[in-house]
């Protein structure tokens, strides 16, 4: 019996595939070959997770995968209506990133209480110049995105001291609904977003939004670039409607080197990098290769993305996590 095809929209470095070579074919795809390779592929690995190849390849003629894995967390670049609808089941990368993510966040959190971009300049002039920080015990943080992301930052920030409230889409046992953000975000000191791209997130933090927030207060974006009006963003900092701001995800990536939000005062820009931790790759390959053979042997996948919501649908919090 001939092996299942796994093709892989490959990037670099490539998934080391270990225990699978030599039981399945493993083919190899690029955005210009993809489209001829689907129809003779059981599994597509998306590798490429900065890629739109697949949302564009998807739609045309032949056999499509059953089963479509992507070792990124956003699915807003594959999913197209052909796809949505089909009967291939579509997975996600899960439980890798959450921690980095969190840290990275909460690290963010701690930076702009103690200043450290002025402490980093006033080292950089030589100059000392002693000041008053912020205590982050106690303050107030709204955390937007109840999925692996956004539970482990307030499991981070609650370990802070802070006092975290957490938003999914709709409130339920110990999350707020999305109907709680305005007067959340009107109170808060933080703002954290870590929702997916999807047709009610796009462009969630406008004008109108950032024109709620304390003058005191920060936002961070860990999620999705497009869930913020990069503009608006940029005006409100320049009225000071809130404090300071830090972007790790942005509308348009890699950011231009010419881009303005480079230079705002005020706003703290890091390359999409708070998930990325030195091995990570090999665990995506690893994560895969387990799924892989879950799928081989007729067992139900794990994180199954609902292609209608755009997202794996979240439980209610573990034990431990409440939002006040
Ligand atoms: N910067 C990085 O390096 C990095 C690394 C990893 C992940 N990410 C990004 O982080 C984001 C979150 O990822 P994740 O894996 O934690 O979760 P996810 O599975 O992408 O998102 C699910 C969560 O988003 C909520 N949600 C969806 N629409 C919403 C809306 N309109 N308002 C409020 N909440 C809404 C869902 O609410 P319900 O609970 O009601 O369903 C659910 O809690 C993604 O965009 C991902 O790409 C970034």
């Amino acid at each position: 019996m001939p092996h299942p095809v796994l093709l892989v929209l490959d990037a670099d470095p490539s998934p080391r595939l270990g225990r699978l070579t030599g039981r399945v074919d493993v083919r190899y795809a690029d955005a210009s070959s993809l489209a001829g390779q689907l129809p003779a592929a059981d599994v597509l690995l998306v590798w490429d997770t900065a890629s739109d190849a697949v949302r564009k390849a998807w739609p045309g003629p032949g056999a499509r995968p059953r089963w479509v894995h992507t070792a990124g967390t956003g699915v807003d670049r594959l999913l197209c209506p052909e796809l949505i609808a089909s009967d291939t089941v579509l997975t996600r990368a899960r439980g890798l990133g959450e921690r980095p993510v969190a840290e990275y966040a909460a690290g963010l959190v701690l930076a702009f209480a103690k200043d450290l971009p002025g402490t980093l300049e006033l080292q950089r002039l030589r100059r000392w110049r002693p000041r008053e920080g912020e205590e982050v015990a106690g303050s107030r943080a709204v955390v937007v995105g109840a999925g692996p992301v956004g539970r482990e930052i307030t499991r981070l920030l609650h370990g802070l001291g802070v006092t975290v409230a957490l938003v999914g889409r709709t409130a339920r046992r110990t999350l707020h609904g999305v109907a709680d953000l305005d007067r959340l975000a009107a109170r808060a000191d933080w703002v954290i977003a870590a929702v997916p791209l999807t047709e009610s997130t796009r462009s969630m933090f406008d004008r109108r939004f950032f024109g709620l927030l304390q003058p005191s207060a920060r936002f961070v974006n860990v999620g999705h670039g497009a869930t913020v009006v990069e503009a608006d963003l940029v005006d409100a900092l320049d009225r000071r409607w809130l404090a300071g701001a830090a972007l790790d995800v942005f509308e348009d990536e890699p950011l231009d080197g010419r881009s303005p939000l480079w230079d705002v005062p005020g706003l703290l820009v890091s390359a999409h990098r708070s998930g990325n931790t030195v091995g990570r790759h090999d665990r995506l390959g690893e994560q895969f290769v387990a799924m892989y053979e879950q799928w081989a042997q007729g067992g139900p996948l794990p994180h199954v993305v609902d292609k209608r919501l755009g997202h794996v649908p979240s439980r209610d919090l573990p034990e431990g996590v409440a939002a006040p």
